[in-house]
């Protein structure tokens, strides 16, 4: 485990290095693959802006006056125990759950009051989850060109020169006739990164992608995530697996109960939490994967 930690840091410590790209120049928009430039006015642009987001199920109150803000670039990690809100969170974000209150501004677009045209708003949202849901009649270079196609309007041959660049990238180009059923669940897990990627999303979101993965699986599809971190890709993660909060994050949000109870950069949340909850759920994490190791 020790030992994965230390490869997954150094591959992103290698990787910055080689694209020149540290997290300050991305968290400024300087990275020149995002396009995303601070305005003349020296005027802070956000991708994304929650504020005070309140969700409940019935009397359960899930989240509790949520507020973050991404900028171009940012990579943030949400972690916390089971329960505590964070698929329900992201599910706020592209309208798959209604919100009692707060807002939600993406891309300067307030997407929580008047007239909201969700099927615009999640073409800006590429989200993937713990299951991949790929259409398993369609191979896999169809699956991915189908957003772009029907949802976009793009044309074929604009889509599918980027639709094979990305499947490069993720070393999936040689598997683009296959189907579904003919590739592992990692195959897969990056099939369904690359098929929200090919939507030119504004912002990623990733919730638990690994957690239905064989172990062997796990990390290519994270190597996949630390990579687009590295070239400025604007992402919200949720994952249990910490020796990747740890690499990719810029900020680790510590979520219990619905309320963000801490919010810290990696080194200082991994090392040297503020908060007695946020040290409790390491200390906890930690036992588990003991545990694992010994049950093996
Ligand atoms: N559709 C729903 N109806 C009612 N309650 C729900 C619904 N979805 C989630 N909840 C409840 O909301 C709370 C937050 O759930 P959520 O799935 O966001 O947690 P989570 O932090 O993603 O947990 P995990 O780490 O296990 O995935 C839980 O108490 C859950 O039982
Ligand atoms: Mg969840």
């Amino acid at each position: 485990m020790e030992q994965s930690k230390i490869e997954i840091k150094l591959l992103k410590d290698e990787k910055s290095e080689d694209d020149g790209i540290d997290s300050e120049s991305r968290k400024k928009g300087s990275d020149p693959k995002s396009g995303d430039q601070p305005d003349g006015q020296g005027e802070e642009k956000f991708i994304l802006r929650i504020k005070n987001l309140v969700k409940s199920y019935g009397e359960r109150l899930v989240l509790n006056g949520i507020s973050l803000d991404l900028r171009p670039a940012d990579v943030l990690v949400l972690v916390g125990p089971s329960g505590c809100g964070k698929s329900t969170l992201l599910r706020c974000l592209n309208g798959l759950e209604p919100i009692n209150s707060g807002d939600i501004e993406l891309d300067g677009e307030l997407i929580t009051t008047g007239d909201i045209k969700w099927t615009e708003i999640r073409q800006k949202i590429g989200m993937v989850f713990q299951s991949y849901e790929l259409f398993p009649h369609l191979t896999v270079i169809e699956n991915i060109l189908l957003g772009p196609r029907k949802v976009q309007g793009r044309k074929k041959e604009d889509v599918l020169p980027e639709a094979n660049s990305w499947l490069e990238r993720v070393g999936l180009l040689d598997r683009a006739d296959a189907y579904p059923r003919q590739l592992s669940g990692g195959q897969k897990q990056r099939v369904a990164i690359v098929r929200a990627l090919t939507m030119q999303p504004k912002i990623m979101l990733f919730d638990e992608v690994t957690a239905s993965l064989d172990p062997e699986m796990v990390r290519e599809v994270l190597d996949v995530i630390l990579e687009l971190a590295t070239q400025g890709l604007t992402m919200l993660i949720v994952t249990h697996e910490m020796a990747f909060a740890r690499a990719v994050a810029d900020q680790v949000i510590f979520l219990d109960k619905g309320v963000i109870v801490e919010a810290s950069p990696p080194e200082k949340f991994f090392n040297n939490p503020d908060s007695d909850r946020a040290r409790k759920f390491l200390n906890v994490f930690e036992f588990n994967e003991i545990h694992k190791v010994q049950s093996l």
